[in-house]
């Protein structure tokens, strides 16, 4: 059993909406799991069903390789930590009075929450009140309450959310570097870029749809990249009707396969335009990403 989450035909309706649409998930242990999709796409709802914050209209979750259900909710909640929406914690107590009640709840010992503390490099400021932590420290001490029952899963909904560049980076590091100790962890994000090379798998969401899962490598192959003509006179290139942008030397052309590109050159020879050069770029993971949602099927 290598795969820490799955679902099978997860789905959530709200009245006659469906905003999580028959979810086929397979999160593998060990990985990061990057849970991304725009605004609305269902993100959250997934995860709280995850954690059985919302109850599934349909469907059926396996976390561990055992199926959820009442009998086993409790135990196999045990070991998932989670951070969902706004970071956690009592604002006027400080990080280590924080601390202390997630120690007294779950009953863990002085070590484990010193390591949860240490992880998230928040040791320093652990007696200020909460109320005067920046945002990215308050989200790293939401990560320690998460992280202190040393929880075999981590789920983390937008953990990045407003952070700056130098924390969204803080962040990155934290994630790969808890599952290369064997934590698995599944991040969402709406920013795509912020999870581009962090996940090893990556989970994307359309409308309630999954519409591609699998590696970062997986999902490029699936995209042709870009074409790029250098030419100095993209002018006569655009006026003889072929479906491109001007771009720095020349013309950018999206979607075309080698036996189009064939084509292309032969039209853009004969319709007299000078070609000094043919390339392909490789789109970013926004690219790809608009790409296809933007063709809506499901790949
Ligand atoms: N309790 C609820 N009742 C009715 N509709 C809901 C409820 N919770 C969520 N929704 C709807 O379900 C859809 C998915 O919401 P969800 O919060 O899961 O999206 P998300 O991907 O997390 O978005 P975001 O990136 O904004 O956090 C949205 O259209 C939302 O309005
Ligand atoms: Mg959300």
């Amino acid at each position: 059993m290598d795969d820490i989450i799955t679902t099978h035909r997860l789905t959530k309706t709200y009245g006659s909406r469906t905003v999580v649409d028959d979810l086929d998930l397979r999160v593998p242990r060990g990985s990061v799991y990057g849970f991304l999709g725009p605004n609305g796409s269902g993100k959250s709802t997934t995860m709280k069903m995850l954690l059985s914050l919302v109850r599934p209209s349909r469907g059926q979750i396996h976390l561990f390789g055992r199926p959820m259900n009442r009998d086993t909710r409790p135990d196999l909640l045990r070991k998932v930590g989670s951070l969902i929406e706004a970071p956690p914690g009592y604002a006027h107590l400080t990080g280590r009075e924080n601390m202390a009640i997630v120690q007294r709840m779950l009953g863990l010992d002085d070590r484990q929450i010193s390591r949860a503390v240490s992880t998230v490099r928040l040791q320093e400021h652990m007696t200020k009140p909460v109320r005067a932590y920046s945002l990215g420290m308050k989200q790293r001490l939401g990560i320690a309450m998460a992280l202190a029952r040393e929880p075999r899963l981590l789920v983390l909904d937008e953990p990045t959310n407003g952070l700056d560049p130098a924390g969204i980076e803080e962040i990155r590091e934290l994630l790969v570097s808890l599952a290369a100790n064997g934590t698995t962890v599944m991040v969402s994000s709406h920013l795509l870029d912020e999870i581009d090379r962090t996940a090893s798998v990556l989970g994307i969401l359309g409308r309630g749809r999954l519409i591609f899962q699998g590696t970062r490598a997986e999902l490029f192959d699936r995209s042709l990249p870009d074409l790029l003509v250098d030419t100095p006179e993209p002018e006569r290139a655009l006026a003889l009707g072929v479906p491109a942008v001007r771009a720095e030397r020349g013309i950018r052309l999206s979607g075309f396969d080698d036996e189009d590109t064939a084509a292309l050159v032969r039209r853009l020879v004969e319709g007299g335009v000078p070609i000094h050069g043919v390339r392909r770029v490789q789109q970013t993971l926004e690219e790809v990403f608009m790409d296809l949602t933007g063709r809506e099927g499901l790949v």
